[in-house]
């Protein structure tokens, strides 16, 4: 019988599906599973079922000597020492494709509250401060015809550049490797080196992987090389932004706003971040929908059901 370990809750049709395969054990709590009762359960586990929470690094593959897999429920593995899985034939999958969509319009969402200014008209109302309409209050800046610049042009970046797009933005990105032509026409969209995409977009939307070569991309010369009405987007990682350097850069009117759903030190928000009215944060909700969710879980458990039979994971890492 295969054991598989669940460290977090995952919506129910995952653990369903998991049982076909052998037998669950999910913790299921929202609160996160204390290292000792995880080492207990990872002590007999052949199959770990975890969340972007948990750090799978040598202490966590040391408690799982018989460990065969780690199924993420997670497109972004940056919780997940691959090497060290690699090291010892611990196979890898996380959720790509099934969170794009959901990912993408919480991207745009951001874009929309961060020049609109809605998290700012929301906190007034809330305020219970008197208001009234008026010609020059709480302008924002509108879309159509400004430049939408997106560093990392995998999925999540096309999908947001299409919904970009039918707010009449233009489509500028940095990536790696050029798009393919066909969603390059599409789009309109133009490939630069990521400076010139930050000195010349109105909004920059962060949608690349976290690794050691993303680690503060956006530093305080990256944000002093923006134009200084314009707004970053992160729905990305926390890390890949020097939190420090924006808020410096939201404060002195180096850029004009900012929309976060990561944060650096996740699940602490810099309290600097707190005060300042010029940015919209929001707490990691990228892929926080009940179909999304589900999906992920059910990517997640068609990994475990592929592996456990004997076939190729569906969605491997690394
Ligand atoms: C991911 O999957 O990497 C998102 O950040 C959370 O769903």
């Amino acid at each position: 019988m295969t054991n598989i370990v669940v460290t977090g809750r995952i919506p129910h049709p995952g653990i369903e599906r998991l049982g076909t395969v052998g037998s669950v054990w999910a913790w299921d709590d929202d609160e996160p599973i204390p290292t000792d009762v995880r080492n207990a359960h990872l002590a007999h586990a052949d199959v770990a079922v975890t969340l972007l929470t948990d750090r799978v690094d040598d202490a966590f593959l040391d408690a799982a000597p018989q460990l065969r897999m780690v199924a993420n429920v997670a497109v972004g593995y940056n919780n997940i020492d691959v090497a060290a899985c690699q090291r010892r034939n611990v196979i890898v999958t996380n959720t790509p494709g099934v969170l794009t969509d959901a990912t993408a319009d919480l991207a745009m969402a951001l874009v929309l509250m961060s020049t609109r200014r809605l998290g700012e008209g929301e906190r007034l109302i809330r305020s219970g401060a008197a208001w009234q309409w008026g010609m020059f209050m709480m302008l924002g800046r509108g879309l159509q015809g400004r430049q939408l610049g997106i560093v990392g042009m995998g999925g999540i970046g096309v999908a947001l550049a299409r919904r970009a797009r039918s707010f009449g933005m233009t489509i500028a990105y940095h990536n790696r490797s050029a798009v393919n032509a066909d969603v390059a026409n599409e789009l309109g969209a133009t490939r630069h080196e990521l400076r010139q995409l930050l000195a010349t977009s109105d909004v920059v939307s962060l949608n690349c992987p976290y690794s050691p070569e993303t680690h503060h991309l956006i530093d305080a010369d990256a944000l002093q090389s923006m134009r200084s009405d314009a707004f970053l987007i992160n729905t990305a990682r926390g890390p890949i932004v020097d939190e420090a350097a924006l808020v410096a850069a939201l404060r002195n009117g180096a850029i004009a706003g900012a929309g976060l759903d990561v944060f650096e030190h996740e699940p602490t928000v810099h309290p600097d971040l707190l005060q300042l009215d010029n940015v919209v944060l929001v707490p990691h909700l990228g892929s926080a929908t009940v179909e999304t969710r589900t999906a992920m879980a059910m990517l997640a458990a068609d990994n475990v059901v592929a592996v456990v039979n004997g076939g190729a994971p569906l969605t491997p890492v690394g």
